[in-house]
């Protein structure tokens, strides 16, 4: 971390003359354990933030002028707060710091002149949420900044706005609140209907959360994502007719889809069968882990993964292929796919002994039969975003 705000720093003065009066902040990235494409059907996740960050520092300027620059990308963006903040199609990365402004000004924050400088290390297209990250870093630094006052669970629902609002992609709550809201060696349980959460301590004892990221993304994840929104929307629709209690999915149980399967399309009863089974699992995660049954623990992101693949459909056949793989390692508790689908990464409970393994076992067959290298990492469980 110390040479990541050095780097951050050093850039930050030669882009911005000097570093007089900056302030640096980090914000990090997820893996989500179990809970997926629950959140915006008001259920629960259990993510947790990990060791990749997008660190950022900022100042303020004294006029309205703000400059932002990527120094991985090596891109500067500029513009006035005196017009209204824009969308900017030229430089997409902007948008996400954008939006988190946008948004500060919808809250009533009154914003002044500034510039701000960060770096990611947080793999691009692995869906470990680096655009969460970034929005929750440019919040927390603007919010000190400016002394705007704004609960954390607030500060997270700001950054969803500003990327369902102003970015344009309709995501849920789970990866903004994690990254405001993570703790050292604590997984996040949440419940995303009322925003209660509770911070469950990751007591794997000899085994660890490896991630390994697929080296895929494909396209249609922005696309596919939405539809599988609509569908579940479809779905509580017929079901809210009989069980007018139900106002999302969170609220159906099994017994209730088995009884409305004959008015459903069957591809809208097989993804409410994954969000009321997933959500289930979610719960049973919790409590297993409560209990230090991580065996258990570890058939429950089994059952997840073969969820998502067969019933949800946002899985791919790299990432089915790295899954089971790593199933064939002893050693391996569990395996799945996280976050929004499509490629990524996998999540996989592991014993220490078994790391090395995995990589030489899962590493190699997988680039055989892919032509992809995928990477792996193995990280305890980080801190939300915090003032360095
Ligand atoms: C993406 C979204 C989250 C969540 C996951 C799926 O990461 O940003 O809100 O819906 O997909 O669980």
């Amino acid at each position: 971390m110390r040479s990541e705000i050095a780097v951050v720093t050093q850039a930050f003065a030669k882009v911005f003359g000097d570093t007089a009066g900056l302030t640096v902040v980090r914000a990090p990235g997820r893996v989500n354990l179990i809970g997926e494409h629950t959140d915006y059907n008001d259920g629960y996740v259990f993510p947790m933030a990990i060791n990749f960050d997008i660190v950022m520092a900022a100042r303020k300027r004294p006029d309205q002028l703000v400059r932002i620059h990527a120094i991985d990308l090596d891109r500067t963006v500029e513009f006035s707060l005196v017009q209204p903040i824009e969308h900017d199609p030229e430089e997409p990365w902007s948008n996400y710091p954008r939006g988190v402004l946008w948004a500060l000004q919808g809250a009533g924050a009154k914003l002044e002149g500034m510039e701000m400088a960060f770096l990611g290390t947080i793999p691009q297209g692995s869906g470990l949420s680096s655009s969460a990250a970034l929005e929750v870093a440019t919040a927390v630094a603007v919010t000190h900044l400016t002394g705007f006052e704004i609960a954390e669970p607030d500060l997270a629902l700001l950054c969803q706005k500003a990327e369902n609002d102003f970015v344009g992609m309709k995501c849920g709550i789970m990866d903004q609140f994690i990254s405001v809201l993570g703790q050292k060696d604590h997984a996040l349980f949440v419940d995303c209907r009322t925003l209660d959460y509770e911070r469950i301590p990751l007591e794997l004892g000899e085994y660890r959360i490896l991630i390994c990221h697929s080296g895929v993304k494909h396209s249609l994840v922005d696309s596919e994502y939405n539809r599988r929104r609509q569908e579940c929307e479809n779905g509580v629709r017929i079901l809210a007719e009989k069980y007018p209690t139900v106002k999302a999915l969170r609220d159906a149980n099994l017994d209730m889809l088995v009884a409305g399967r004959d008015q459903m399309d069957p591809v809208i009863y097989q993804r409410c069968y994954h969000v009321i089974t997933e959500n289930e699992r979610v719960l049973q995660s919790v409590k297993a882990l409560k209990a230090g049954d991580l065996k258990l623990f570890g058939q429950l992101l089994n059952q997840s993964h073969d969820s998502l693949r067969d019933d949800y459909e946002v899985s791919c056949p790299e990432v089915d292929l790295l899954v089971a793989l790593a199933r064939k390692v002893e050693g391996v508790l569990g395996a799945r796919i996280t976050g929004g689908g499509f490629g990524g990464c996998t999540v996989n409970l592991i014993h220490a002994d078994a790391v090395d393994e995995f990589s030489k076992q899962v590493l190699p067959e997988y680039e055989k039969q892919t032509g992809i290298k995928a990477q792996v990492y193995v990280s305890t469980a980080a801190n939300g975003a915090e003032i360095l």
